[in-house]
């Protein structure tokens, strides 16, 4: 069965009191917007549509960078949940087939729920609902059920007393075929506490039609909503206590795992160990093997089987580090790609490069690749040994076996195999540091007595 997912992203999210719309603050690294959009991919979505408001064009911007084939419609008016879904009715006219409503505020819906529900509509229910046992119910929808059939969700603010002691919630989740859904949409009012027009609704629609309805029941951590900047941190730190554990039982090893953060696409190899304070931004993968020491930062880059970084290495976007590298203490690197074995031990700034085989590169080497305007290129070649405290002015190409003697400024290319000396000549001056230093103290000597 063809599957639609309508995501709801129109909300201001006043809570957040934020200039940002709320679904585009990031966890783990990315729009939590994305999250849901990457739930719907992964149950391969046919269509996935998001419904956008306040802060429409920054919504759909991120939305845009997540994948580039989604559909936005606009609520110009936040008249609520129903009246949201029902925006999609047209760009839906023509789909046959299941429509899945997600919220663009709950980003951890696991793909086996979602399969769950699909699963449930197979076996016959007309309408299925997301549910969840909340620890404190509080403001959620409750779910009034009766011996497994679902009869209606009643809002926290339209409940009973008795209803309000229900501890089984609605996540916002909903699925139900198009048709069905947009039906049960046209005979939705705004006759309740909030004057809004309540997708839950559709639940007491379909019964008043004698259609089934099904709650399907998953973990209340998979439903955290976010409406505050203390739930944004309460959902990083799940997504972070759920990644270091999936990783921890692939085989990588974490000294500390609580102090290592990662981003939602980190992938590590077995075998690499993560020393202490270390931190993934988006874009990184790491082979096996691989050691990376406290307090790295890397991000946007990819480190090969066997390469050690850090302490205090800082890898950047672009980066590729070869098997056995090493990147040491106090390094940057930028776009620079290094070969197999290739060593930046100490305080350089590498950018824009590519370092040959086996390569040392001195401590305190920079690669000058900017010169205001425009990026240049630094290639160093294989086996080149570049001395320390060098300035290596782009472009400039560096040869194979080449040497540069410590403290040079290369702006011109040097031939494999060539030592570049391009410094200031040494001239020792006999017995001159003594005699200076002598009439410098006799001065002192003078000044004191005569004060
Ligand atoms: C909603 C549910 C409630 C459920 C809770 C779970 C309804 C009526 N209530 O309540 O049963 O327990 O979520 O978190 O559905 N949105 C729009 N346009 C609107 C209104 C909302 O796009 O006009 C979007 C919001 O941006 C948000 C989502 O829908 O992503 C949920 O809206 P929100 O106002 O947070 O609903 P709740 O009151 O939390
Ligand atoms: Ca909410």
């Amino acid at each position: 069965m063809p599957t639609a997912v309508v995501i709801l992203a129109a909300g201001q999210g006043t809570r957040m009191k934020s200039e940002l719309p709320k679904v585009v603050h990031p966890i783990a690294g990315q729009p939590m917007l994305a999250h849901a959009m990457q739930s719907a991919q992964s149950i391969g979505a046919d269509r996935l549509i998001v419904v956008t408001g306040h802060g429409a064009a920054k919504v759909e911007q991120a939305a845009r960078a997540i994948d580039p084939d989604v559909q936005f419609v606009r609520q110009a008016e936040q008249r609520g949940t129903g009246h949201a879904v029902d925006q999609a009715r047209d760009a839906l006219a023509d789909f046959d087939g299941d429509v899945i409503v997600l919220f663009g505020d709950t980003p951890f819906i696991r793909t086996d729920t979602l399969e769950a529900i699909l699963s449930a509509r197979r076996d016959g229910a007309d309408v299925v609902v997301l549910g969840f046992r909340a620890a404190v119910p509080g403001r959620y929808g409750r779910l009034v059920t009766d011996g497994g059939a679902l009869h209606a969700i009643v809002e926290a603010k339209d409940a009973s007393t008795d209803q309000l002691k229900i501890d089984l919630c609605n996540s916002g989740v909903k699925c139900a075929d198009r048709s069905l859904m947009f039906d049960l949409i046209s005979e939705l009012d705004d006759q309740n506490a909030q004057g809004e027009l309540y997708l839950t609704d559709i639940v007491e629609k379909a019964c008043a039609r004698d259609l089934k309805c099904v709650a399907i029941e998953c973990d209340e951590a998979e439903t955290l909503g976010i409406n505050s900047r203390s739930d944004l941190a309460a959902a990083e730190a799940q997504f972070q206590a759920r990644k270091r554990s999936e990783l921890l039982a692939e085989g990588v090893t974490m000294t500390a795992p609580d102090t290592v953060f990662l981003s939602h696409d980190t992938v590590i190899g077995p075998d690499t160990l993560i020393e202490p304070n270390v931190v993934f931004g988006p874009g990184v993968t790491v082979e096996n093997g691989a050691t990376l020491r406290a307090f790295s930062h890397l991000e946007g880059c990819h480190i090969s089987n066997g390469a050690t970084i850090g302490p205090y290495a800082r890898i950047r976007p672009g980066s590729e580090i070869g098997s056995e590298a090493k990147v040491g203490n106090f390094v940057e690197t930028k776009a620079a790609v290094l070969a197999q074995g290739a060593k930046i031990n100490h305080l350089s700034y590498v950018g824009d490069a590519e370092v040959g085989e086996q390569a040392n590169i001195g401590a305190g080497t920079i690669t000058c690749n900017f010169d205001g305007v425009f990026k240049h290129k630094t290639v160093i070649g294989d086996r080149a040994f570049i001395g320390s405290n060098s300035a290596l002015v782009a472009p400039v190409r560096i040869g194979h076996d080449a040497m540069t003697g410590s403290g040079s400024v290369i702006s011109d290319d040097v031939p494999d195999t060539d030592l570049a000396l391009a410094r200031a000549a040494q001239v020792n001056k006999p017995g001159l540091a003594l005699k200076f230093m002598n009439r410098l103290r006799a001065l002192k000597a003078k000044k004191n007595k005569d004060a």
